[in-house]
């Protein structure tokens, strides 16, 4: 099965997904202070991350680039994305998020004066409401920067129809924008890496799984972009290998000596092959020659990508049990919700619970299969002692689904009416934030 971003499935089986699709599973342990959605597995995948792991260890600049499409109101599902950019924020990350009005004009016929209204009012002022900073940070419109256009259109001449057909499943009939939407999504993720913005930095792009063909297709452009492949051979040798066929040598020998900077002092170059071989790496110095090399493909008039690294969050259950989707107003609580309805809502979802009161006093509830559990877990319940508690009282028959759904209920209403509060206070606030170009 392809993961096909624009579908409304639900991914009940991530392990598979791990699998299938080579995503590495996610480890949050080398984090400082993870926040719940890293520490409880609800991200549970990621690309490339150990890149963003380190710059966060050892200190070092990292950006955070995601992007939202403006279609439809913001539900608790969609809040996932943005507690997470928040706690990067906190560890020095430069944010920029993309409001995706193009790729919401292609793919969902919304126009771009309907997608700027629904972006701001429905998604950029629950943002900042939730505590996003407006310090090294930018929001921006796909429609209105340049830089994102052309370098979307750019990259591009590194896939064709076929492959972005077999990707996406575009036939014939597609329209022209929403062909284009994810190389303007390539845009996004690799602009903050240009001079005029960052210049080449480790980008992390936290989303949904659903979001995947668009990393990888993105990973492979940056690379595909790249002057240099570093790598290990298949008789174990590191070596920089030139992709280019002008100025072999220069960018070998420059390659060298800014490898001899990083303390690397046996070389042997080959430039018949293209290769500069590096006779005191191991397999582990991969990812240091590679950012090492960065600079002199710049100075050689490349980009020197870093390839951006990903991030993969679980897909919120609906609260009738199957996706949550703005278009099933039922399935869903809005961050605009009244505070009594988010608690009506919940009162009604379908929970883990058995037949009868009986049977649950015996067999106990089930909360992996409830959503009342789930957005306890995701959103509700800081202390993680509280919540394995509440879990085994469930899972014990002790506690019934009527007074969980209560205490879920009334915690839900502390957080829409608090988030109503912060909302009206952040009006005057979007200047900070929104960039017009
Ligand atoms: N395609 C994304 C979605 O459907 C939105 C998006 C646009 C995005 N540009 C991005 C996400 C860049 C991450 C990074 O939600």
């Amino acid at each position: 099965m392809p993961i096909d971003p624009w579908s409304n499935e639900t991914y009940d089986d991530y392990q598979k997904l791990l699998d299938e699709f080579g995503i590495t599973p996610f480890d949050p342990r080398n984090l400082p202070n993870p926040p719940r959605l890293l520490r409880r597995g609800v991200v549970f995948g990621q690309r490339g991350f150990d890149i963003i792991e380190n710059a966060i260890r050892q200190g070092e600049r990292f950006a955070i680039l995601t992007g939202l499409v403006p279609s439809g109101k913001m539900h608790i599902g969609h809040k996932m994305v943005i507690d997470q950019v928040i706690y990067y924020q906190s560890l020095g990350a430069k944010i920029s998020l993309a409001v995706a009005d193009i790729e919401g004009y292609g793919a969902r016929n919304i126009s771009l004066e309907e997608g700027r209204k629904i972006a701001i009012e429905e998604y950029i002022i629950n943002y900042i409401a939730m505590g996003l900073k407006s310090e090294n940070c930018e929001i921006y419109f796909q429609s209105k920067r340049e830089a994102v256009k052309n370098l979307g259109y750019i990259l591009g001449a590194r896939t064709n129809l076929s492959e972005m057909s077999a990707i996406y499943g575009f036939k014939g009939e597609s329209n022209m924008c929403h062909i284009f939407a994810p190389l303007v999504q390539v845009g996004d993720i690799l602009h903050p890496q240009l001079e005029q913005y960052h210049g080449p930095i480790p980008t992390l792009v936290p989303v949904g799984v659903d979001q995947d063909p668009h990393i990888r297709l993105t990973r492979k452009l940056a690379q595909a972009h790249r002057l240099v492949n570093v790598k290990e051979t298949k008789d174990g040798k590191i070596g920089v290998f030139a992709k280019t066929d002008s100025d072999v040598e220069k960018l070998l020998d420059r390659c060298q000596a800014a490898l001899e900077r990083k303390k690397f002092t046996m070389f042997k170059k080959i430039t018949r092959y293209k290769a500069l071989y590096v006779n005191d790496a191991s397999t582990w110095d991969l990812a240091k020659i590679d950012e090492a090399v960065i600079p002199v493909e710049l100075e050689m008039g490349g980009y020197g990508f870093y390839p951006p690294a990903s991030t993969y969050h679980r897909f919120m259950t609906g609260l009738g049990g199957g996706k949550m989707s703005s278009s099933v107003p039922e399935s869903s609580i809005f961050l605009s919700d009244l505070p009594e309805d988010g608690y009506k809502k919940i009162m009604k979802a379908k929970t883990g619970g058995r037949q009868s009161l009986a049977e649950q006093k015996k067999m106990g509830g089930e909360p992996h299969n409830c959503c009342v559990f789930e957005l306890l877990l995701y959103h509700l319940l800081e202390d993680d002692k509280e919540l394995m508690s509440l879990r085994e009282k469930c899972l014990e028959g002790e506690l019934m689904c009527g007074q969980c759904k209560k205490n879920a209920g009334e915690l839900m209403k502390v957080f829409l009416g608090d988030l109503a509060r912060k909302r009206e206070k952040c009006r005057n606030l979007l200047g900070e934030y929104l960039r017009e170009d």
